[in-house]
């Protein structure tokens, strides 16, 4: 796990201090290890503080949620996980994920002004693209976020927020490249690593503060305007329906097809009756 300066992180230790954020400080950069979630868990039963963060140019076991992999090529994007270890009461820590979902999002939208970048619940950064012809929706992956909460004795004892963020990538393996988009593929101009973090670290601060504090309410707005799926027919193995928003308590509002609301709290959403 040795130091890595990639042009584009040098001085990001400074980056991140200018901006004031509580987050990204002390700050672990590392050239490879098998998941920044895993150095992070680890890291929170050793005690290490609020805003602790790792980076890494490479994982050899990247995880995404659904016990899907992640994969990203080495120095290209960014990768890292934040422990955050504030109070909150218990409901709302599932909501931090949602949070985190806002904060990437927010950062991604600065990013490529003018591109339609939304958030597919629960956290899934996405390109909306409508078809031309019949304006159909569809979309390609920006980022992902996995969020698991390290537990002490039965007690949330920290989160781990784990952001992984196409950066640089143009060519995504073969089995991804429908899929997934990248800023770089997006346009955008500057495209250094090191601020996009500082930015990212700023809008995670802020968002989870606000979600943890107050809940869902101070973000509603953004969350109803960048909502990927609203309006859309949705499937998951929970159903099909038209997807209609996000509830106080985190969960995907989705009207089925007899008229009844139903409220889903977990799985993987696809477009489609
Ligand atoms: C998903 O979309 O399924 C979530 C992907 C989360 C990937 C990031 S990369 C940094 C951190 N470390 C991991 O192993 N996963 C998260």
């Amino acid at each position: 796990m040795n130091r890595r300066e990639a042009p584009d992180l040098r001085g990001v230790e400074a980056t991140i201090a200018e901006t004031g954020s509580a987050l990204g400080c002390p700050l672990h950069l590392l050239d490879e290890t098998t998941s920044t979630n895993d150095e992070a868990k680890h890291a929170a039963r050793g005690g290490a503080p609020h805003g602790s963060t790792w980076v890494a140019e490479r994982q050899t076991a990247g995880r995404g949620r659904q016990g899907r992999a992640w994969q990203s090529a080495r120095g290209e994007n960014l990768l890292f996980s934040v422990l955050w270890r504030q109070p909150c009461p218990p409901s709302r820590l599932p909501l931090l994920s949602i949070a985190a979902g806002l904060a990437v999002t927010d950062v991604a939208r600065r990013a490529v002004p003018g591109k339609d970048v939304r958030l597919k619940w629960p956290n899934d950064v996405v390109l909306v693209e409508r078809d031309a012809t019949d304006g159909a929706r569809s979309w390609k992956k920006l980022a992902g976020i996995l969020v698991e909460t390290s537990m002490i004795g039965g007690r949330a004892d920290g989160v781990v927020i784990g952001v992984g963020l196409n950066v640089h990538t143009r060519d995504f393996p073969e089995d991804l490249a429908r899929h997934a988009t990248s800023l770089a593929l997006l346009g955008a101009d500057p495209l250094d690593r090191a601020h996009i973090l500082a930015d990212v670290l700023v809008a995670l601060d802020r968002e989870t503060t606000l979600v943890a504090g107050r809940g869902l309410g101070l973000v509603r707005a953004r969350l109803l305007d960048w909502d990927a799926l609203r309006g859309e027919r949705v499937k998951s193995e929970l159903g099909a329906g038209t997807a209609s928003g996000i509830d106080d308590d985190g969960r995907l509002i989705v009207r089925g097809e007899d008229g009844v609301q139903m409220a889903w709290g977990s799985g993987e959403v696809h477009l489609g009756a």
